[in-house]
């Protein structure tokens, strides 16, 4: 470093001011990434998990056949990283006793169909060992990467570990049979273990449609994070941040927020982050639990853009009719009926021509499926028949604003426009037109 002559600052920053060598907030960030594998020593509460992963897997390490197995749960509850955690040691221990054994990863979220995936799998097999053969990036099909796949198994590896994570993304399961059967169909004599995984607990049912008996598997669920575990998880990447900068509270305070909504700790981990970020950006010396309040908006408004990126403009357009209502009127939950009459009329506000009610009620399920509302049947006794309620379960305000996103929707009253204007709107039900 250049010693200047300006004085303490420059000296600091390394020579040119306009470049701070000094993070004033952060000290090793990367402990924040939603990519980084903590230690073993730094994984929390999730013993059981761990463990009952191995015992599925664990076989391998002793020579044996492995079981396969699909893990089911929300996201953020350590999936992936217990999946890579159990499997890496897995091959360590699995070397100790003379076994080779590969580990491969795909996120099926990107190799979304099985000629990616496959292709994936052949290319990192590769990676990992000296097999000579070229592997086309294109213009083949999946039955040459399997063949790539069987060869380099065959040559260089005792057993194997894959981990299919999003599975539910994949197009269509074949990987799943392919994988399972190789031994039997004779393309391979290494032992292949499975680890898929879901973040929707609905795949359970389709794949058993989907794929025969073959795919022998085991189940497990990871259940969201509780205030405490959430807290440990954080406090286990305290030294993400310069010391003294996270003041008291703040993390309390970010497991407490991120207990309440999901018992994600990716999300608690991302609110961490993005605080230390808005800290920085203000120009703040330490984290406060302002920050962290700021930071979590922001983070549920990311979360439910996110969630609703793939959906119609009508699941949209529902949604804000769900979140308006609640709004501008006294209760948290409304009837297909009700919301349907206020969607009727933001269509209207948006020139956009309306589907009909069996149609937006389709709708409000898939949103149910995204886990943005909860619905809920209510008997309305012997005369009246039953009748579904809808909530959300996050707070309208954010579902208004990450709607308002959507370029072709950025016209729709704000928030703070349905508060003004809520009740006399509420009373009139349909004509929100006052507003624009
Ligand atoms: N038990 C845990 N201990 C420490 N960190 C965890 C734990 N569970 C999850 N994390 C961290 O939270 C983030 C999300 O975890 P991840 O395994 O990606 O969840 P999922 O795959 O279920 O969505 C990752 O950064 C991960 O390192
Ligand atoms: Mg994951």
């Amino acid at each position: 470093m250049s010693v200047s002559h300006d004085g303490d600052m420059a000296e600091q920053t390394g020579g040119d001011p306009l470049f701070q060598s000094h993070d004033p907030i952060f000290n090793r960030k990367e402990l924040l990434h939603v990519g980084h594998v903590p230690d073993e020593d730094r994984i929390v509460g999730r013993d059981d998990e761990i463990q009952s992963v191995a015992a599925e897997v664990g076989a391998i390490t002793r020579g044996d056949p492995p079981n396969n197995v699909m893990i089911y749960g929300k996201t953020g509850t350590g999936k992936s990283l217990i999946s890579r955690h159990v499997a890496t040691r897995a091959q360590d221990a699995a070397r100790s006793n003379d076994i080779d054994c590969a580990v491969l990863y795909v996120d099926c979220s990107e190799a979304n169909t099985e000629t990616r995936a496959t292709r994936q799998l052949a290319l990192s097999l590769k990676d990992q060992t000296g097999y000579q053969q070229n592997i086309p990036l294109r213009g083949v099909g999946t039955m040459e990467y399997y063949q790539h796949i069987w060869g380099i198994l065959e040559d260089f590896f005792d057993a194997v570990i894959v981990i299919l994570d999003e599975i539910d993304k994949l197009d269509n399961s074949n990987i799943l049979m392919q994988l399972s059967r190789a031994r039997e169909a004779r393309k391979t004599d290494a032992y292949i273990g499975v680890i898929g995984i879901s973040n929707k607990v609905q795949y359970r049912e389709t794949l058993d449609e989907r794929i025969d008996s073959s795919f022998g598997h085991r189940e497990l669920f990871f259940h969201p994070y509780d205030a405490s575990q959430l807290r440990e998880i954080m406090r286990n990447r305290e030294d993400a941040f310069q010391p003294e900068v996270l003041e008291d509270g703040t993390i309390e305070l970010c497991a407490a927020l991120a207990a309440k909504k999901h018992g994600d700790a990716r999300k608690a981990i991302e609110i961490l982050k993005e605080a230390g970020e808005l800290a920085r950006r203000t120009g703040s010396e330490t984290v406060s639990e302002e920050h962290i309040q700021q930071a979590q908006e922001v983070a549920e408004i990311n979360r439910i853009e996110e969630l609703t990126s793939g959906a119609t403009v009508h699941a949209k357009l529902a949604l804000y009719a769900l979140a308006s209502r609640i709004i501008t009127g006294d209760r948290e939950t409304y009837k297909t009926r009700e919301i349907y009459k206020r969607y009727v009329g933001i269509c209207d506000l948006v020139a956009n021509d309306p589907i009909t009610e069996n149609g937006l009620y389709r709708q409000l399920k898939e949103q149910a499926f995204l886990g943005v509302i909860e619905s809920e049947k209510t008997g309305g006794g012997r005369s009246q028949g039953s009748y579904l309620l809808h909530r959300l379960v996050t707070d309208p305000k954010h579902i208004v604003k990450a709607v308002r996103r959507d370029a072709s929707l950025e016209e729709l009253p704000t928030y703070d426009q349905l508060r003004e204007n809520g009740q006399s709107a509420a009373d009139r039900d349909v004509d929100l037109s006052s507003f624009s």
